[in-house]
């Protein structure tokens, strides 16, 4: 990670670039090939930069890095949305600090959402400095979006897409990007992307799967639709391709399969932020990176939380990090084991009774309401997702910290690295007969080939819990059979009245249909207990902005 991240916001002005657009554009900024993709309340400063830790130094620009989408009239009219959002420089003065920050945060693009052009120039001004380009969002499918006419919503009116990227384009000092959804039929997506590049979009994201695919829906991303796109468009275009990222072999696999220049990773990149780094090879794995009787491996979870709050003390707050010692291994000493972890205000942290802590730890100090720690809790629930089903009492303490409580933060950390100790020591002790029992059964015969079944995906991504691993959502069908997929009464009249109204075209459209309709059959009450319990299993905490 480079450290000197003090230069002025004047003097990167100073070595303004000219424009470029498409293809020049794209190569000026190192051909990026994986990309962190924009993810609401997800992928600010810290999480890029933890994200980007893990690639050699050599390789940093082989990756970009999205912002969350920002809502575009908020970004340029509140300032308190602005500073909780985004923090390109120091408080009160001008030296540069984290968001866009070209010694440490770049390739970075800042998405927007909106619906107005002179709302969404507005706010792209404001960013223009700090990032290589802006984007804007057209995947957004939830409920928000729909009610504030922004994201997805605006597939209906290509003529208004038209008019936001045109705008950026013709009045802003660097490009526009756009990321959009698959519509349909191919043609259709086509056109979608004919206009979205005619109205001067430099880059291209296409998320593989419809509006409709979300939630329990999600399903798989289609990328015979985005080889079209390939295939069919200008071959200078420059497309990145996102959907059905697991891990780390999936991305070239999406790359041959597409034909994209780059590759965009949203869940398995918040699963495992190591994802985009090739695993160490076998015999040469750092104490982080832990490898298993099978040849199987993954980075640790202890690793992964350490390095987080790292950077969280050294870029965020500007201190050093607490001193740590090395991450154990079998055959260190343990007798740090034995000290007992202490979770401030929360009673004991060993087993010891959890209680709330009192009093707002980020009061008077506003740097602790921004993003970087608003996002944590969420982080390490995604980080965490197996870990903590096995220790449901990390997952009580980490339900209980409060936004910016570092010192509670450190202790759950303190607790992961114990848990983790003993879970490494247990498996050499049992010659790795201590995580079997956990370990998914062999495919049955009709499940190998069956694209409707996670079940392959989850024998080939599943690792014991003190490894980073994808949490891999079942597929509509299985999810149905499941009674998981369930949906309030006025989403099931929207989805039988847009069933009515429709042909079915396509197989990833096919798919989406058969799950809501048959979701939209079940009864509510009989669908409950399952969901909850499915729930439990598949899903992270969710954000009513979750976007896409
Ligand atoms: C927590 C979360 C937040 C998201 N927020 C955004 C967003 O702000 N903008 C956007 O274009 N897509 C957003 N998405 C969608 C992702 O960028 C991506 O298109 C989608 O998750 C599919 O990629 P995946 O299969 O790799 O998850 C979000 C997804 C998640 C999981």
């Amino acid at each position: 990670m480079a450290s000197d991240a003090t230069t002025t916001a004047p003097a990167a002005a100073a070595v303004k670039k000219p424009k470029l657009h498409g293809r020049a554009f794209y190569e000026s900024i190192g051909s990026p090939k994986y990309i962190v993709a924009p993810m609401v309340d997800q992928s600010e400063f810290a999480w890029r930069m933890l994200s980007r830790s893990f690639l050699p130094e050599s390789q940093q620009s082989d990756m970009l890095a999205y912002s969350p989408m920002f809502h575009a009239r908020l970004f340029s009219e509140s300032q308190k949305y602005f500073d909780q959002h985004f923090q390109p420089t120091k408080p009160g003065s001008d030296a540069l600090f984290l968001d866009g920050n070209p010694a440490i945060d770049r390739p970075f693009f800042v998405q927007f959402c909106a619906n107005d052009p002179q709302a969404l120039l507005n706010a792209a001004k404001r960013v223009t400095p700090y990032c290589d380009a802006v984007d804007l969002n057209l995947g957004c499918p939830q409920g928000i979006a729909k009610k504030g006419h922004y994201g997805s919503f605006l597939q209906e009116d290509q003529e208004l897409i038209h008019r936001l990227i045109k705008t950026l384009h013709e009045n802003l000092e660097i490009p526009v990007t756009a990321k959009i959804r698959i519509l349909e039929t191919k043609e259709a997506t086509l056109k979608y992307a004919q206009n979205v590049l005619s109205a001067g979009a430099s880059i291209l994201t296409v998320h593989g799967r419809l509006r409709e695919q979300k939630g329990h829906l999600t399903g798989l991303a289609d990328w015979q639709m985005i080889r079209y796109l390939r295939d069919n468009l200008p071959p200078e275009t420059v497309l990145f391709a996102n959907g059905n990222i697991l891990q780390h072999e999936d991305l070239e696999k999406c790359l041959a399969a597409t034909g994209a220049d780059g590759v965009m990773s949203a869940e398995g990149n918040l699963s495992n932020p190591a994802i985009f780094a090739a695993p160490p090879p076998a015999g040469e794995e750092p104490r982080g990176f832990w490898r298993g009787r099978d040849g199987k491996g993954g980075w640790r979870v202890d690793e992964v939380f350490r390095r987080y709050l790292d950077i969280l003390h050294q870029y965020v707050l500007g201190v050093p990090p607490p001193p740590r010692r090395p991450l154990f291994v079998p055959g260190d000493d343990t007798a740090w084991m034995e000290e007992a972890i202490v979770l401030p205000g929360q009673g004991g942290g060993d087993g010891g009774k959890a209680k709330k802590r009192k009093g707002d730890v980020a009061k008077g100090n506003p740097a602790l309401l921004a993003a970087n720690f608003i996002s944590m809790q969420p982080h390490l629930f995604h980080l965490l997702r197996h870990f903590v089903s096995r220790h449901t009492d990390v997952r009580d303490a980490l339900a209980r910290a409060r936004v910016g409580d570092l010192e509670t933060y450190e202790a759950i950390y303190r607790m992961v690295e114990k848990k983790t100790a003993e879970g490494l020591l247990e498996y050499e002790r049992t010659d790795g007969k201590s995580v079997e029992a956990e370990m998914p059964a062999p495919l049955e015969k009709e499940e190998e080939d069956d694209p409707e079944s996670s079940a392959r995906a989850v024998r080939e991504c599943k690792r014991p819990w003190w490894v980073v691993q994808p949490i891999i959502r079942p597929l509509p069908k299985e999810a149905m059979a499941k009674g998981a997929i369930q949906l309030s009464k006025k989403e099931k009249k929207r989805v039988a009245a847009e069933m009515e109204g429709k042909e079915e075209q396509g197989t990833t459209a096919k798919r989406a249909k058969e799950g809501a309709a048959a979701a939209a059959e079940k009864p509510s009450a009989e669908t409950a207990a399952a969901t909850e319990s499915l729930e439990k299993t598949t899903s992270y905490p969710s954000s009513e902005l979750v976007s896409g």
